[in-house]
């Protein structure tokens, strides 16, 4: 399975903050935004990874990330000239996924709880044993804001709707998407919407309509973060500190999950660690890994 991280898009809600610099790089808390969506897509075992991005932005995560080889995973990237909406990414990425499924995180999603990695088997199961697609469905205050997921009487879900003004239930579709590779061309297929995007909800419509798409929802004990506003940005860090400090442990910590992974050795992830030493973060690592008992 391949990865793409969709991290381009203007950031116009979060200007002026995001008029000289990406909106996925800016920090949530300790590390870069983009972390977090990256850590997401290694805990789900996938090595070869895409970052798309605008033709500015990219050598400025070109710089952050390189090509991976320090998490041992294999990061290249493609511009995206305009943002034509998320199912493009399908269509600039095709000679990337080649043959294979693809899983799609959008660069400024935040995915944290216990099951997380669960969840992501569950999905690659779906694709593996039965050619489905998998979307997460959450729980939120304001569905207007996003795709949303209706769902018949017997709870089956029967449509996804784009910002709808009248939500007809409370469960997002969050920026974590796994299909098959009949992607590729279903992406090609769609027309753009009225805002003028290839909607990523055209997409998920088509495979729900024909029967293939799985809605797995994430409640209790999960939380999926938003950081589309400056206050939503704030509280993601606030969130992600205090996860951090109760449980003396780190969220989206590369390094960590290359290692756990078996992708890198404890010799290189100290050498990483050393490089930022005097930061939390490379403090972190030191004292967890740098003991012979991991
Ligand atoms: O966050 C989940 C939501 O993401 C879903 O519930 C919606 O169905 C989906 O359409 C999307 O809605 P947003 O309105 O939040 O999408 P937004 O335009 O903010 O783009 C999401 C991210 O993708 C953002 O970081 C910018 C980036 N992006 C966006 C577009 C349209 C691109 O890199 N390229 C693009 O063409």
């Amino acid at each position: 399975m391949k990865g793409i991280i969709l991290a381009g898009g203007m950031g116009s809600r979060l200007f002026p903050v995001t008029k000289g610099v990406s909106k996925q790089l800016l920090p949530v808390y300790d590390k870069p935004m983009v972390y977090y969506p990256l850590s997401v897509l290694m805990q789900a075992e996938i090595k070869e990874i895409l970052l798309i991005s605008t033709p500015q932005d990219l050598g400025q995560y070109q710089r952050l990330l390189g090509d991976g080889s320090r998490w041992g995973i294999n990061l290249s990237y493609l511009k995206q000239d305009k943002p034509n909406g998320l199912a493009e990414a399908f269509i600039i990425g095709e000679n990337f996924i080649k043959n294979d499924s693809v899983c799609l995180v959008l660069g400024d999603n935040i995915f944290y709880g216990s099951d997380l990695i669960s969840h992501l088997k569950f999905a690659i199961n779906q694709i593996n044993e039965s050619q489905k697609a998998t979307v997460f469905g959450v729980k939120v205050k304001d569905p207007q804001r996003y795709g949303v997921i209706s769902f018949d009487e017997k709870g089956n879900p029967n449509e996804i709707i784009e910002k709808p003004k009248i939500p007809s239930s409370d469960y997002a579709v969050a920026g974590l998407y796994f299909y098959p590779n009949s992607v590729i061309e279903i992406a090609k297929t769609i027309k753009p919407s009225d805002r003028g995007e290839l909607e990523i909800t055209s997409v998920n419509q088509i495979y729900l309509n024909k029967k293939k798409l799985c809605v797995e929802k994430l409640d209790r004990g999960f939380t999926w973060l938003d950081t589309g506003t400056h206050e939503s940005l704030l509280e993601a860090s606030q969130f992600i500190q205090t996860i951090e400090k109760r449980q003396g442990l780190k969220v989206g910590c590369l390094e960590e999950v290359a290692f756990q992974n078996g992708w890198i050795s404890k010799q290189l992830l100290i050498k990483t660690a050393n490089s930022f030493k005097n930061t939390g973060y490379g403090e972190y690592l030191i004292n967890k890994y740098s003991g012979n008992d991991n």
